[in-house]
């Protein structure tokens, strides 16, 4: 990252997510059935995102499980996928993260999930057909087009990426990268974005976590 990035990313003065970390705090104390009244404040959640994906009753990311206790327990409808309120209170909940090393569970569901996440990783696809494997395992650090080829770490997110001029999840970012290879878009929330994300947090493992990241 550059080192004027590194310096937005580090500050939390200058921060693009600013807003979007009030609007979480905001989010986190409203209404009756608050996630304040069950979970405190939002500092007890320090370590939570470090152990996500994780396994209940199916594969579940942070966003995810923010979700289901949208609906289970303050039995409102679910936001739709990269809604302003949802990404603010995933960035709200992985900020206190911070620092932490990045500690994927494990379980048979999880290590089954990263098995296929890896085979998805080096298999050829889309009409480019490149694997993610050919930019972020052998080309990382060169430049395509005009952006630098990151590892496709994974310990920052949700990320305030510049260009999209908001906050975005790791599933956006995954379906971005396969539209950039001309693949067909897997949806939202599909077994196989998920398992990517957990091949990804194995792969990102021991990573002090920063989020949210800032992008270009
Ligand atoms: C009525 C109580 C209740 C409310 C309201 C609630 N939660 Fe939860 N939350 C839980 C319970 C219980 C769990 C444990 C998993 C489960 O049973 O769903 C949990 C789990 C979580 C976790 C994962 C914790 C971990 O250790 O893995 C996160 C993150 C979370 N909630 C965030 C939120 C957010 C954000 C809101 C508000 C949008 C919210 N919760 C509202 C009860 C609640
Ligand atoms: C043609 C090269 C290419 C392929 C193939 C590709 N990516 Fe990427 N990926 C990029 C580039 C370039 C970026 C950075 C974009 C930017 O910053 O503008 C990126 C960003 C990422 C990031 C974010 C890393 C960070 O630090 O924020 C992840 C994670 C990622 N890719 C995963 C994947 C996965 C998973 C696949 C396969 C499904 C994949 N990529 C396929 C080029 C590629």
């Amino acid at each position: 990252m550059s080192p004027a990035l590194r310096t937005l990313q580090a500050d939390d003065g200058q921060h693009p997510a600013q807003l979007a970390l009030a609007l979480g705090r905001e989010l986190w104390a409203a209404g009756a059935r608050s996630c304040a009244s069950c979970h405190g404040e939002p500092e007890k959640l320090r370590g939570v995102a470090a152990r996500y994906p994780a396994f209940d009753e199916g594969l579940v990311d942070l966003p995810g499980r923010i979700q289901r206790c949208r609906v289970r327990h303050q039995q409102l409808p679910a936001w739709a996928p990269e809604a302003e309120p949802l990404l603010a209170l995933t960035a709200l909940v992985a900020q206190q993260s911070r620092g932490l090393p990045l500690q994927p569970p494990r379980g048979p569901a999880l290590d089954a999930a990263a098995a296929r996440g890896q085979r998805l990783f080096t298999a050829r696809t889309g009409a480019l057909n490149l694997a993610c494997a050919h930019c972020h395992d052998e080309r990382a650090g060169l430049r395509l087009g005009g952006s630098l080829i990151p590892q496709g770490h994974v310990d920052d997110y949700p990320v305030y990426r510049l260009e999209w001029q908001s906050l975005g999840s790791l599933q956006r970012r995954l379906r971005g990268c396969l539209n950039g290879v001309r693949a067909a878009l897997p949806a939202w929330d599909s077994d196989e974005l998920l398992a990517l994300e957990v091949y990804l947090s194995r792969r990102s493992a021991g990573m002090p976590m920063q989020p949210p990241g800032v992008r270009p």
